[in-house]
């Protein structure tokens, strides 16, 4: 069975990097096959746990819009007579609707819904066209002159990511990472529900959010008691219990338990009571209070600015980075997103 994703085209690498992440932390066999920047295809994926992993895909993407069962591979110019090949009883349910997407491809959207949508009340009984609430949502996927042809299975709800951005939270304070990416580095940490997650720069507790709306158990601490404080106002708002906040400098931070993961957004300088650290300086005392903090196989998934090389600080501390991904925020900076975990004893 093969089903078709259709991701976000916010970024070359992030939405693929986080499904193969979400993948393999689940234990979800598939192969995934990049055909171009925001569509990818899962192969060889086992039908018998399909409703499983459909419900783990839907709660965990955030880079991730559409996830479709594919019912046929066809061609702009086979289109027609492989659409009267398919046994479409077996897909629609009273009322359907066709939509198309395209990726560089030339044919005519709407035509072809019309057509595809002919062929098939053409071929099967007892079922309706419905535009704006079909039970049934045929999906044609155009790239150059393949055409794939899907059923949605089940729809991702995307209302969160507006609903919970920054300044709609109850705490705001600037410098929270939009939802999307908190959510995506959360899943490059290959965290499961359940495990406990570390935010030890919390701010306003962006990232913990999204570590519990999956089930993590979380915690976040930081220096500043309004940030400890906000946080847990805004995780309660949005429904997440199993959280534990502290006023923490991060070099003091000596965890009660060994997490599972940290995801965190460290600042370009970091406060203390005696004064602000500066520069390397900061990554390198956050690595060395983090190490023992960790389990062996947890991962860090952390944002840096590019000028900071993090490779020998990782490698004097006993760390490796095993993903780096750029995101450009404005002519003189790149933030870095790094995947990072302990070096092999
Ligand atoms: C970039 S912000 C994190 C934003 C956060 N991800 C959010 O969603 O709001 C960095 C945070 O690190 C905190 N911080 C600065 N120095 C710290 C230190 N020495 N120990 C712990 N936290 C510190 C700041 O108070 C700030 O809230």
């Amino acid at each position: 069975m093969e089903l078709l994703c259709i991701q976000s085209q916010e970024h070359p690498q992030l939405p693929q990097a986080e499904l193969k992440a979400v993948i393999e932390c689940e234990n979800i066999n598939a192969d995934i096959e990049k055909i171009t920047e925001g569509l990818v295809i899962l192969k060889n994926i086992s039908k018998d746990n399909l409703l499983h992993y459909y419900e783990i895909l839907t709660k965990r993407l955030g880079y991730t819009h559409e996830i479709h069962e594919i019912i046929t591979k066809s061609s702009t110019d086979n289109l027609e007579e492989d659409l009267l090949a398919i046994d479409w009883s077996k897909y629609i349910d009273e009322t359907f609707a066709v939509r198309v997407k395209r990726f560089h491809s030339e044919i005519d959207t709407v035509e072809t819904e019309r057509l595809a949508g002919f062929l098939i009340l053409s071929q099967c009984d007892n079922i309706k066209v419905n535009l704006t609430k079909p039970k049934s949502l045929v999906r044609i996927v155009a790239f150059h002159n393949e055409i794939y042809v899907a059923i949605e299975r089940i729809k991702l709800n995307k209302r969160h990511f507006e609903d919970s951005k920054p300044h709609k939270r109850p705490f705001f304070y600037p410098g929270s990472m939009n939802p999307k990416l908190a959510r995506c580095m959360v899943n490059l940490s290959r965290i499961k529900e359940g495990e406990l997650l570390l935010d030890p720069f919390c701010g306003t507790g962006g990232i913990l959010i999204e570590a519990g709306l999956i089930g993590c158990k979380v915690v976040g601490s930081d220096v500043y008691w309004k940030m400890k404080n906000g946080t847990a106002i805004n995780l309660e708002h949005y429904g997440i219990t199993d959280f534990r906040t502290f006023k923490l400098d991060v070099r003091e931070l000596k965890m009660y338990e060994k997490v599972s993961s940290v995801v965190t957004d460290p600042p370009y300088g970091i406060s203390t009571s005696t004064g602000d650290i500066e520069g390397n300086d900061i990554f390198k005392e956050f690595f060395y209070s983090i190490y023992d903090n960790m389990k062996d196989d947890a991962y860090l998934c952390m944002a840096s600015p590019h000028y900071v090389n993090l490779k020998p600080i990782a490698d004097e501390v006993g760390f490796e980075i095993v993903e780096q991904y750029g995101i450009k925020m404005h002519r003189s900076l790149t933030r870095i997103i790094s995947v990072i975990r302990k070096k092999l004893k």
